[in-house]
């Protein structure tokens, strides 16, 4: 039996695609979910790592092809490279799994068969875009053509890159297959889908549970308004994934046993250690279940899965962390700029917690992009770890060591520099729990700061100059080691290897959140090695350069990323504008004149506009942030030029510019900064 509060926690974090090697840009997701899981293992809690590899789909199959090798063969190699990195990065999955394993082939139809026998599963037959060449069904991603609207040649399927229109293949000028550069032909065939929309109530009722972040939830809100579609579950042969039970010729979608694998991983390693994996998914079990996901890939874990797990019996996971997308220097991780860099080529130049510290600097609990800025990089792990944290030991331990043969002074000089931190251990444990890590190493930074101070102040080195100091020096020197050991512990969860180092040299246990307000005397410690090197500047150079020489890697994953074909980004920054382009738009400052409800509208107002002697009506969707009372008098900034569109409730002579993640949080410009109606904005 478990303590009434230890929680069992089980944290996934989003398997990669199995046709390339890990990035930094998958490393964001890692390192979050794995700060996490080890401070909830550092809290005593009983934690479940587990991941693997996302093995099956169209992309990985034609990686494979191109490469001459067979599948399994490449999604083999991929598993031991991705295990590798992994490893390193100190990311501590409890297991590592594959989904083209035989327990997910396993559950996967056993969930499946569930579904169909309680109905949830209809067939349709659809068309499709087929290659009579290749003998296969396209995916959008692989039939491109000519823009139906802008008239660009090679465009993708799905939408066009030049002017971002989206359209349905069919719609396409010239159409022609990316793999044998013909027309596909329209073929029809029966498909499977999982009835998503019978699970409406139930994902609202979840929604409104606290599983997710708010800007999240407000994407499920325009989800559930928009209604929802049952969900294709099936895709024709040659196809690699596991057949669907009794259909013959017919595979699940990569999309359905890829976070089933969650569980299968699971199930591995509950077999390994003899225990039972399914009661922890359960909905009578206590079990947490957390999955960490990057914003691309919503959809499926806030719609799909929580549906399929609910709709077979399982709990709908706990809450779903969702994370932004890093950048580089600002921009998108670039091959040209050496700036889309391999994990394995961060790994050959820098020290793993280098950057697990610089993340974990920059990660909050939203879904905000990350931005990796390689000169803060230097300047904050130099400051902060090796400036601030590991100086301490090095200033205090030659002391011990030489002078007190190594044991510490049976009193502290300053309890209360002890209690002062030990005060701060509450909330920066409350900053992990909420993964608002930025605020936890703020906090501990500023602790850092207090603790270098305090040696400041006292001087140890010149105090022992005179032998009738040297009681102080001993008890200086002991505060200074214990304010060293608070501070790895409260690090412990981002920079396990520097945390090992410390319990080494300082002869004790593995550090537990519990004991952190303890204190360590009259202990004998070993002798101090350095901990952490500065960041060499020229270890980034060689770094940047060494990813300029990985361009062709990257650009054939990139070629083939599942990212680019299966599960399009839910909300993806739109193809880039030309500066032509974005002058053409017209921006104004309007004043609000009216603001009012319109009938059978949930998120809409009507707003009349005062553009400076012209008036317009426009229908906006802001209505959840505010009252139309609240609003008449305001100015805001409108798209004054943008064509009138032709709306159920009337027409739209325009569109005023709100910002904010949604819901209460969008905002319009106040009334009193001097602007004009009718003024440009610029
Ligand atoms: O987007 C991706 O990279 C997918 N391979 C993530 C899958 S997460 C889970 F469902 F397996
Ligand atoms: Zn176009």
């Amino acid at each position: 039996m478990s303590s009434p509060d230890k929680r069992t926690i089980l944290i996934t974090n989003a398997l990669p695609y199995a046709n390339g090697d890990l990035h930094l840009g998958h490393m964001v997701g890692f390192m979050q979910a794995d700060l996490w899981a080890r401070f909830q293992e550092m809290r005593g809690n009983d934690v479940i790592f587990v991941g693997g590899d996302d093995q099956h789909g169209t992309p990985i199959m034609l990686s494979a092809e191109k490469k001459g090798i067979t599948t399994q063969e490449l999604i083999d190699q991929v598993e031991t490279n991705h295990q590798a990195d992994l490893d390193e990065f100190s990311i501590g999955l409890d297991n590592f799994t594959g989904t083209h394993r035989d327990e997910n082939k396993t559950i996967s139809a056993a969930l499946y068969t569930s579904l169909r026998e309680r109905g949830h599963i209809d067939v349709k037959v659809i068309k499709q875009a087929f290659d009579e060449e290749k003998g296969m069904f396209l995916p959008d991603r692989y039939v491109k053509g000519t823009c139906p609207k802008c008239s660009s040649p090679d465009q993708y399927g799905d939408n066009c890159e030049v002017c971002g229109t989206t359209y349905d293949t069919t719609d396409l000028i010239d159409p022609y297959s990316v793999l044998s550069g013909k027309p596909p032909i329209e073929k029809e065939s029966e498909h499977y889908f999982f009835k998503v929309s019978e699970f409406s109530e139930v994902l609202e009722k979840w929604r409104d549970s606290d599983a997710l972040q708010p800007e999240i939830a407000n994407k499920l809100n325009e989800w559930f308004e928009g209604g929802l579609i049952d969900w294709d579950i099936s895709r024709d042969k040659p196809y690699w994934g596991f057949e669907i039970p009794d259909a013959p010729g017919k595979y699940f979608y990569v999309w359905l046993d890829a976070p089933v694998g969650y569980m299968a991983s699971h199930k591995v390693l509950a077999d390994r250690r003899g225990e039972d994996w399914e009661w922890h998914w359960r909905k009578e079990s206590d079990t947490e279940i957390f999955h960490f996901i990057g914003k691309d890939i919503v959809r499926f874990h806030t719609l799909f899965w929580p549906a399929l797990l609910h709709a077979t019996d399982y709990k709908m996971p706990s809450a779903v962390f969702v994370h932004g997308f890093l950048t580089v220097d600002g921009a998108k991780m670039s091959k040209s700029r050496g700036t889309f860099i391999m994990a394995r080529t961060y790994l050959k130049y820098l020290d793993p917690e280098y950057l697990r510290y610089y993340f974990a600097a920059k990660f909050s609990s939203s879904v905000v992009d990350l931005d990796l800025n390689l000169e803060d990089f230097v300047a904050r792990v130099n400051s902060d770890l090796v400036g601030k944290v590991v100086n301490i030991a090095s200033r205090c331990a030659g002391f011990i060591n030489k002078r007190f043969d190594g044991r510490l002074a049976a009193q502290l000089h300053d309890p209360a520099l002890h209690s002062t931190m030990v005060e701060s251990v509450e909330t920066i444990a409350q900053h992990y729990e909420n993964r608002e890590f930025s605020a936890a190493m703020r906090d501990i930074m500023k602790l850092a700061d207090l603790a270098n101070q305090y040696i400041d102040e006292n001087k140890p080195w010149a105090m022992i100059k005179d032998e009738a100091n040297l009681e102080t020096v001993h008890s200086v020197c002991t505060s200074g080691l214990n304010a060293f050991r608070l501070l790895a512990g409260l690090l412990k969860p981002v920079l396990p290897q520097l945390a090992e180092k410390a319990e080494e040299f300082l002869n004790i246990d593995p550090i537990q959140w519990n004991d952190l307000s303890l204190s360590l005397l009259d202990h004998p410690i070993n002798s101090f090695k350095p901990m952490m090197t500065r960041v060499d500047p020229e270890a980034i150079e060689a770094m940047i350069t060494d990813s300029k020489a990985d361009l062709e890697t990257a650009q054939k994953e990139d070629d083939t990323s599942s990212k680019a074909t299966g599960p399009l980004a839910d909300d993806p920054i739109s193809p880039e504008v030309n500066f032509d382009d974005f002058s053409k738009v017209d921006l104004r400052v309007a004043k609000i004149v009216k603001a009012e409800h319109v009938e059978g509208a949930d998120k809409l107002l009507q707003l009349t506009l005062d553009i400076g002697g012209e008036t317009r009506n426009v229908f906006a969707g802001i209505k959840s942030a505010y009252n139309p009372e609240d609003l008449e008098g305001r100015l805001t900034v409108m798209v004054a030029n943008l064509a009138p569109r032709k709306m159920r409730f009337g027409l739209s002579e325009g569109m005023v510019l709100a910002a904010g993640p949604g819901g209460s949080d969008l905002f319009v410009l106040s009334p009193d900064d001097g602007a004009q109606p009718g003024m440009r904005v610029k």
